[in-house]
């Protein structure tokens, strides 16, 4: 296991780190790293996820298989570096993925998990919004329409992960899903039909209503009865244990919770992202970067997560775009954006398709990994510098 890097080496003061240089450094490599990667990914498409060595093309997991909610990160990163850049190459090859994803949901219809939203709003919606292409626009609803058809109406839920056709894992919830629902609003706002919004605001509030607990900490997952709809009670695939509190889940829904205000206007959910904020500072307690999970067993090894510092980054860079962000979160923001940009936490080593060290994947069973590079650490890490760099405007 890797060495954990000591807070001493991580506590420069936001006052210290005020010029954007290491943030311009970062993303200058973001570009160099995604002008390889994209090309790769292009060449031979597949689920590129993470790797503790950094080779994400290492990933054994083929691009339709259930596993796969990741390679769009990869997309992502390159229409971030085009529209940043120009430089056409970017749109090329990102260009040359789109068979895969129109077979993904029109002929193969992939109806295995919820991330629809993860894959298709880093891909065919960006593409729509960058191009005007009316072909991404009628994959992206397609994308929607599948995700769509795992809502559970009696429980007001959308069904994380199981093929629809069989009943495994068919009353489960996570809270992961706050980034699926962008791709939902969206989806009503082009076509007209309010489904898919009226699904995402019943997720939002059973999320709401069942995962955020009394003292604003959060269950990774949720089950309900499909009789009755009612809740059965909190579960866990990612954080330490159910009643753990998992710090990516965390930053997943102040960030969604944020994006669900943006689109509806719904005050509740702003409050929601606010007091995840609030407890996610008051967990960090002044460290750099979270521990992967805030209530981990005395003695176990306190890793940290860049990844969910890097997603919290972007809900707290939303926070401010909505203008309810207050002087603790931006200091939280600058800190964390500027303690991953530091050479303790990137990777300047070309040969390595890795950005961000140091991302924590799971517990203990298949496909997780400690202190790995992870395709939505690098994601969001390039997002947010984006953001700060050049007011660029997200895709959720
Ligand atoms: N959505 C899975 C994770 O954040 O690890």
């Amino acid at each position: 296991m890797k060495t954990i890097i000591p807070e001493s080496k991580l506590s420069a003061s936001p006052d210290t780190l005020k010029s954007t240089a290491p943030l311009r450094q970062a993303y200058d490599l973001c570009v160099r790293k995604t002008r390889r990667n994209i090309k790769a990914l292009a060449d031979e498409p597949r689920s590129w996820s993470n790797a503790a060595d950094g080779n994400y093309a290492s990933n054994n997991e083929g691009f339709y298989e259930i596993g796969n909610w990741t390679s769009s990160f990869f997309t992502g990163m390159a229409l971030l570096a085009w529209r940043e850049t120009g430089d056409e190459y970017f749109l090329q090859q990102t260009l040359r993925l789109a068979p895969a994803y129109r077979e993904k949901v029109f002929t193969r219809f992939v109806d295995t998990h919820h991330d629809l939203g993860f894959l298709y709003t880093l891909y065919s919606v960006a593409l729509y919004k960058l191009t005007q292409d009316k072909a991404h626009r009628e994959v992206g609803l397609r994308a929607a329409e599948v995700l769509y058809q795992r809502f559970n109406h009696q429980g007001g839920f959308i069904r994380a992960w199981g093929h629809m056709n069989t009943t495994e894992q068919d009353n489960l919830a996570i809270i992961d899903c706050m980034m699926n629902l962008p791709l939902l609003y969206w989806a009503s706002l082009e076509s007209g039909d309010p489904k898919f919004r009226d699904a995402a605001i019943k997720q939002a509030d059973t999320i709401l209503k069942n995962f955020i607990r009394a003292d604003d900490s959060v269950f990774h997952a949720y089950r309900f009865d499909l009789k009755t709809g009612k809740s059965i009670g909190g579960d866990n695939y990612c954080g330490r244990s159910v009643d753990s509190h998992w710090v990516r889940g965390t930053t997943w829904a102040i960030y969604g919770f944020a994006i669900s205000y943006r689109y509806t206007g719904d005050k509740k959910y702003l409050d929601a992202s606010l007091r995840l904020a609030r407890k996610f500072n008051q967990e960090l307690n002044g460290d750099a970067i979270p521990v992967w999970d805030f209530r981990l067993p005395a003695g176990e090894a306190p890793l940290r997560d860049s990844s969910a510092a890097a997603v919290a980054v972007c809900g707290y860079q939303e926070l401010e775009k909505l203008g309810a962000a207050d002087a603790l979160i931006t200091k939280a923001k600058e800190s964390l954006l500027y303690h991953i940009c530091s050479d303790a936490y990137l990777n300047f080593d070309d040969n390595c398709r890795g950005v961000l060290r140091d991302g924590q994947v799971g517990l203990n069973g298949p496909g997780s990994a400690q202190n790995a590079y992870t395709s939505w650490g690098d994601y969001y890490l390039m997002e947010a510098l984006a953001h700060e760099l050049f007011q660029a405007e997200t895709w959720w």
